[in-house]
């Protein structure tokens, strides 16, 4: 790695350190494990990041022995594992492998939960058929609910009465670790709040959004609030609009089931952009901790108007994808022709909104949210465009010509940022733009999936990658409103007044957005 020792700063972690622990994984045999929890586990093995006696037990319906359950997950990782073009060291897997179990279990099932309770209230090893004898068995435990979210009320609740949710007065911490979907709107995430509370403690509760994993995005708060010349100009009087993008290039494949009842707004707007919103404007949180860094992210939600029906409208574009092809070449089926998706659907595939955020930092400014699948290109960033220079000198000569500084972060697929301005063409009375560019790639050999972030931060209770009850809540509340007024709008309406706009699947973002979004650019915060 390319660091000036004289400027590399470790920062103190020992606050949060990852514990060994009971590792439950419920939802073994499902997608999510095999392609992302247990390869990520692995690579952290790997990188020693791993506590020592850290145990993982899958735990799933099917009838699995640990040792076939061991060899899936052993195929699953050379599929999925950040090291997969390297063999698996037999030796490696064989050490990691042996510290993975399997317990069948029928999560609706109130007596199968009685291993669990062995394992965890009455500390019995014998429930751990195959544990060496040597092995300790740790004193904390966390549960990772990778199954469909409406079991997440039922797992809590047979835990809770099992005796193994929180508890103050046992040695070790019990946490429970939730995917998305949180919910489907505000109430529902409200009432899975208040049946998880009954057993779990909030601060024993981490909900997941992968995004916060990304290096890119937890960079934000370092990049912001670690450099001087920034943060002086990261507001009003300088920044003209925000937009944050997260453009996809599949369309929803296999996923039609989950994917027609939420749409574009619920599976990414509600979630991975606001919160690469509220990380963009929030304030400088008084420390470090998780409580403070949440409580700013919280008060950018709070600070987004109410907007009305047709303020919403307004400030909103919906689409989706009808049959084209992809930038790969193949034929992608109209969206209502995919698998388990109602051939009368009227889900959105595509999904923008322009909101501001009325606090003294940013009031007034344009920030664009937009998402879509089935697009030309494959990529997430947010850009602030900064104000133009007064039109006086180069201004006054070139007018719009001018680029207007442009500050990317750029989230994936090529981590980085990039700092444009405009500077003097060699050899000719010219302007044109420029760019600094830094890429993560070229300064680190290290690049961390965001699953191996998490689950090393769950484990070592730093809530700080993880999203608060409120913080939910009131990302709901203003998806409700767009869902909402969409819910009262005619599908055959203009796009301004929330239609749904049906583009080719393969489309370029930018040619959807000039026929659809723009004029986009909406003023004032009412
Ligand atoms: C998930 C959504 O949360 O994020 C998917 O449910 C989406 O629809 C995915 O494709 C995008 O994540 P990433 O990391 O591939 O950008």
């Amino acid at each position: 790695m390319n660091i000036d020792d004289s400027t590399y700063c470790r920062l103190d972690t020992s606050r949060f350190s990852p514990e060994p622990a009971l590792f439950f994984v419920f939802g073994a045999s499902g997608d999510l494990a095999s392609r992302k929890i247990f390869p990520a586990l692995y690579d952290l093995y790997l990188e020693h990041q791993l506590p020592q006696d850290l145990l993982m037990i899958g735990v799933a319906r099917r009838e699995y022995g640990t040792k076939q359950f061991r060899e899936l997950l052993h195929d699953a990782c050379v599929a999925h594992s950040r090291h997969r073009s390297e063999a698996l060291h037999d030796e490696a897997w064989s050490d990691f492998s042996g510290r993975i179990f399997y317990l069948r279990n029928d999560v609706e099932d109130a007596d199968s939960y009685g291993a669990i309770r062995k394992l965890v209230v009455e500390r019995d090893r014998g429930a751990l058929a195959g544990l060496s004898p040597d092995a300790r068995l740790p004193e904390n435990t966390l549960y990772y609910l990778a199954v469909t979210p409406e079991l997440f009320p039922l797992i809590a609740e047979h835990l809770g009465r099992s005796g193994c949710g929180s508890d103050a007065s046992a040695k070790g911490w019990r946490r429970l670790v939730v995917e998305k979907p949180y919910g489907k709107d505000q109430q529902s995430a409200a009432r899975l709040t208040e049946s998880l509370h009954r057993w779990f403690e909030e601060r024993d509760i981490y909900r997941i959004d992968h995004y916060l994993g990304k290096e890119a995005v937890q960079n934000l708060l370092h990049f912001r609030f670690a450099n001087t010349i920034f943060e002086p100009v990261w507001n009003r009087n300088y920044i003209d609009r925000i937009e944050i993008t997260v453009a996809e290039q599949d369309g929803i494949g296999t996923r039609g089931g989950y994917y027609d009842g939420f749409g574009a707004a619920r599976d990414m707007l509600q979630n991975h952009l606001t919160q690469l919103l509220c990380l963009t404007v929030m304030e400088p949180p008084a420390s470090l901790s998780p409580e403070h860094i949440r409580d700013e992210k919280v008060k950018v939600l709070r600070a987004i108007p109410e907007y009305s029906d047709a303020q919403i409208l307004a400030r909103a574009r919906r689409g989706q994808y009808v049959s084209g092809v992809s930038a790969g070449g193949n034929t992608v089926p109209d969206y209502r022709a995919e698998q388990k998706v109602r051939p009368d659907s009227t889900t959105e595939t595509y999904a923008s909104l322009t909101l501001s955020v009325e606090n003294w930092r940013f009031s007034g400014v344009p920030i664009t949210l937009r998402t879509g699948k089935a697009l030309a290109e494959k990529y997430s960033e947010i850009v602030l465009y900064f104000k133009r220079p007064p039109t006086a000198l180069f201004a006054a000569l070139c007018g719009d010509l001018l680029a207007p500084n442009s500050l990317t972060v750029r989230i994936q697929p090529d981590e980085g940022i990039w700092l444009s301005f405009n500077a003097k063409v060699p050899g000719e009375p010219a302007i044109r733009s420029n760019s600094l560019r830094f890429s993560y790639r070229e300064v680190a050999d290290y690049f961390p999936e965001a699953y191996e972030r998490l689950i090393l931060d769950a484990l070592s209770g730093d809530s700080t990658l993880f999203i608060r009850a409120d913080e939910s809540e009131l990302a709901w509340r203003l998806i409700d409103r767009l869902e909402a007024a969409w819910a009262g709008a005619r599908p055959d309406a203009s796009p301004r007044e929330g239609g749904l706009f049906r583009y080719p699947a393969g489309t370029a973002l930018k040619v959807l957005r000039e026929q659809i979004e723009e004029p986009s650019r909406l003023e004032g915060g009412g």
